[in-house]
């Protein structure tokens, strides 16, 4: 399935949860205030820009932000809350297509790198990462960690979340480095019925992001557990990546 399928119209239309989920106040406020952070007062581009869930909270506190993004739903689901003058997107891969200019910060957040569903594709996104960076500049990545350790030998799924109305289960495809997230949503009326959408995956460990970088010519400056800097451990679920590009000489 093609990742322009997937977010269609329908994914777009319910992508965004007011103040709850990935857009609560605890998970979009210690994102943006990194985010401001590592932009150091220069200019952002945020990778597979989707609805701007943090592009538009991160214009609002002066950071000038552009987006790349495949999905034209997702695009104009964005334009409901900024225009074009005030976060500008081109429309494309983020493994290939060009923002023009020069920038700080180059973030793709929340998992987007492992959309990308083979290893040329995401080094190619980390080397057009660098292209978009002045010397100094710094890529950021937030993604999951592969939760293989959980998987028994001879079983192929994981659930990944569960709670009330909804259940999140990944199958692994070890020999291929592949995963593919099932999202059930049950209905309020018994859950007799439920809502599936399902994305495939490309999971990396942090080891081959690092490479990845270094392809790119980009070294890890920091790892942390988390938007706010908790530790990254051996236990930790995701965490958030910072690479640079070399200082001009
Ligand atoms: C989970 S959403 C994340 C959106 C946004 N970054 C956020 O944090 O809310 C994934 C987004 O990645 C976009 N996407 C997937 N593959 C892409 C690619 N190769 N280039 C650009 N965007 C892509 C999808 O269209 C979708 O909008």
């Amino acid at each position: 399935m093609l990742q322009s399928e997937i977010w269609d119209d329908e994914a777009a239309k319910s992508y965004d949860t007011p103040g709850t989920g990935m857009f609560a106040p605890e998970v979009l406020g210690p994102t943006v205030d990194r985010l401001v952070e590592l932009a150091g007062g220069g200019r952002a581009v945020e990778f597979a820009v989707g609805t701007g869930r943090v592009a538009v909270p991160l214009a609002q506190r002066g950071v000038p932000v552009s987006g790349i993004e495949l999905s034209q739903p997702m695009i104009d689901q964005l334009r409901t809350k900024a225009d074009e003058a005030t976060i500008p997107v081109v429309a494309g891969d983020m493994a290939t297509a060009r923002v023009p200019g020069e920038h700080q910060l180059v973030y793709l957040v929340f998992n987007t790198v492992s959309n990308l569903l083979t290893q040329d594709e995401q080094v190619a996104c980390f080397r057009n990462a660098a292209r978009h960076l002045a010397p100094g500049g710094r890529f950021v990545v937030e993604l999951w960690v592969p939760e293989l350790r959980k998987l028994p030998p001879g079983q192929s799924a994981v659930v990944c979340q569960s709670s009330t109305g909804y259940i999140g289960l990944d199958t692994y495809d070890v020999l291929h480095q592949q995963v593919v997230s099932h999202h059930f949503r049950f209905d309020a009326s018994g859950g007799r019925e439920a809502r599936l959408f399902r994305s495939p995956h490309r999971y990396v460990w942090p080891a081959e992001l690092d490479l990845m970088a270094q392809l790119a010519g980009m070294t890890l400056e920091s790892r942390h557990a988390d938007w706010s800097g908790a530790e990254f451990t051996a236990q930790s679920p995701s965490h958030v990546s910072v690479y640079r590009t070399a200082e001009a000489r």
